[in-house]
């Protein structure tokens, strides 16, 4: 999603903002934009539409001069993503960039274009500049005219601006989306977040909701809504970020597929005394004894993640979930009881549904955990409770690494739930600790398949439609492989309930179109070969996800089997989500598609 930067320095400015939104490029976007103020103060903008490159060759053509400047990618949101429409916008002097979505600007735009503002892109941006130009035309001073500019916005924003006549100054502000200053000895910047920040910079401040900063050389100083000073503190830049690079491999999806037997290690020791084997209760603080139900709530692969948990907390825990998309959980008029405990899983931890849904639940007094990969999000410092998962950072748009660390994570809350409420005995609870410190060998092991689900990429590569299928956990698995598969190669690809097929998707079903299905030997099997034999009957393409025990009940009827490392059924999702990963990164690969960047994606969502 949108990339802001903001840089008041005394080194050329175009060319940092530059290197800075390309560390924001994983984001998503499709133009770009960077605006100067040069030490005469004139204001001057250049942009493009496409890739960086696509500006940096305009840059190279008519160079930005001076030493302070703000710069964005763009994903677009309101208008297509052209050079008219891409950030920063301007209006008499004042230039903003902008990642969010400001949902009066219909209103706004009316009233402005009354009072003589011409606009010349579609943007809801746009509104913003001309608002903020007509507070100042009217004399009112900088710190005013951007209080009375943000108390008009309606929705969601992170916003960056520069004047002209003013190289001494940048102000940021923002409500809902991320924004983070960061702090060096011979510059201060703005960031969407410290990905970008991190190699420039010594101290990161993330900025509050309804936080305006005026940012000078020298430092910087932070309003509220009132405009009442307001301190926040600086924390120097976390390591994880500034190492952000695809070190030998060609992509940084492959190069997080296979971090990924570390960071579960990682995450699963936060969890679990790997020495004593007991549970870490300490750093899951949730009495679930006292829980009556819990709610799941998420977006894209985070709520697969989810939805596998669903299972382990009915089957360890014996306690019912409810499971929902955040863009739904948000406009539900479902009863938030306050004995309930209220779950979000996100990797960003700045996904705008699911801070909504977060928000909701806390002002319905409910207790509220958050499963987030970056400790430092607004839904982290939010929630109540807070659950890491330590996959470090995560550039490839689609999840891998932070998804089987949310399932470990998930895995040990749902053993210390069982544990709480004495649905299991301590015994069985060692067995099944026991067995997920297995999770990173065995996941190892899957990616050793490489080669072979290489060869399967290529059965898939040509198809238009395929289908994937499982049952209980493995059916969530078969829904995150259909949505890896698509997102990464653009190839259609619906996951579904095995039994479900038969129910419409089966009329997809010739001889064209592979079925994957993720079959263990666990208490699904043989129903799931069932459906297997209906797809087979009508001509389908099988290729069955399995491991020795499946294999060899399967026999070599079918056209592909792959076996996977032999795994115990609790943990056996971890596994299985391995093989989905790199059969859509090998089919995207052999396809030529963007594997880091597909198109229209973003990786942090932080709109509606
Ligand atoms: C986007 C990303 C997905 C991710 C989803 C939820 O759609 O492309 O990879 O699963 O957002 O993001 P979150 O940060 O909340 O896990």
């Amino acid at each position: 999603m949108c990339g802001i930067v903001g840089i008041i320095g005394d080194e050329a400015a175009a060319p940092l903002l530059l290197d800075a939104l390309k560390r924001l490029e994983y984001r998503g976007y499709d133009s770009a934009g960077i605006a100067t103020v040069d030490e005469a103060g004139a204001l001057a903008r250049c942009r493009a539409s496409g890739k960086l490159r696509n500006l940096e060759r305009r840059l190279g053509a008519e160079p930005l001069t001076g030493t302070t400047g703000i710069g964005h990618t763009r994903w677009a949101t309101h208008g297509a993503p052209t050079e008219d429409n891409a950030h920063p916008h301007t209006a008499d002097g004042v230039a903003v960039v902008h990642n969010g979505i400001i949902e009066n600007f219909r209103a706004l735009r009316t009233m402005l274009a009354a009072n003589g503002a011409t606009f010349h892109s579609e943007t809801d941006t746009e509104t913003i500049a001309h608002l903020l130009a007509q507070h100042l035309a009217r004399g009112e001073d900088v710190k005013t005219a951007l209080l009375n500019t943000l108390g008009a916005l309606e929705g969601a924003y992170a916003l960056a601006f520069a004047f002209a006549g003013r190289p001494d100054l940048l102000a940021a502000a923002r409500v809902g989306s991320p924004l983070a200053i960061g702090l060096a000895e011979d510059c201060v910047m703005i960031g969407s977040d410290a990905i970008a920040l991190a190699p420039f910079c010594d101290e990161i401040i993330y900025l509050e909701d309804g936080d305006l900063a005026l940012v000078g050389r020298d430092g910087v100083s932070i309003y509220d809504r009132n405009g009442e000073i307001q301190s926040r503190p600086a924390m120097p830049v976390p390591m994880e970020v500034s190492v952000a690079e695809k070190g030998n491999f060609r992509h940084f999806m492959a190069k997080e597929i296979h971090e990924q037997p570390e960071v579960l290690t990682h995450t699963l020791s936060h969890y679990i005394d790997a020495a004593s084997g007991e549970l870490r209760a300490d750093n899951v603080p949730i009495d679930f004894a006292s829980v009556r139900r819990v709610s799941i709530t998420a977006c894209g692969t985070a709520y697969y993640a989810g939805l596998v948990a669903r299972y382990w907390f009915e089957s360890l825990a014996g306690l019912p979930v409810d499971l929902d998309v955040a863009s739904e959980f948000r406009y539900r008029s479902q009863v938030l009881a306050p004995d309930e405990l209220a779950l979000f899983v996100s990797q960003s931890g700045e996904t705008a549904d699911t801070l909504a849904c977060l928000r909701k639940c806390k002002e319905a007094g409910q207790q509220l955990a958050a499963v987030v990969n970056v400790r430092t999000s607004t839904m982290a410092r939010e929630a109540g409770i807070v659950l890491p998962t330590l996959a470090g950072v995560e550039i490839g748009v689609a999840s891998t690494k932070a998804f089987v660390c949310q399932l470990a994570t998930l895995a040990a809350v749902a053993l210390k739930a069982g544990v709480d409420r004495g649905t299991i005995s301590p015994d069985r609870a060692r067995t099944l600790v026991g067995e997920l410190l297995e999770a990173p060998r065995l996941v190892a092991e899957a990616i050793r398949l490489e080669a072979v689900l290489q060869r399967t990429a290529r059965r898939i590569a040509p198809a238009t439609t395929a289908l994937y299928i499982g049952r209980g956990p493995s059916f969530a698995i078969a829904l995150e492989g259909a949505l890896k598969l698509k997102e990464l190669s653009y190839i259609h690809a619906e996951g579904y309930a095995a039994g479900e097929l038969k129910h419409g998707p089966i009329a997809l079903v010739d001889d064209n179109v592979p079925v994957i299905v993720v079959v263990p030997h666990d208490e699904f099997f043989a129903k799931t070969v069932s459906n297997m034999e209906e797809v087979a009957a009508r001509g389908g393409r099988i290729i069955a996800l399995t491991d020795r025990a499946g294999a060899a009940a399967l026999g070599d009827a079918l056209e592909e089997v792959v076996v996977m490392p032999d795994a115990p059924a609790f943990i056996a999702p971890i596994v299985s989500a391995v093989p989905m990963q790199l059969i859509a990164y090998h089919t995207a690969v052999l396809n030529g598609t963007d594997v880091d960047q597909p198109r229209n994606l973003a990786k942090s969502v932080t709109v509606e």
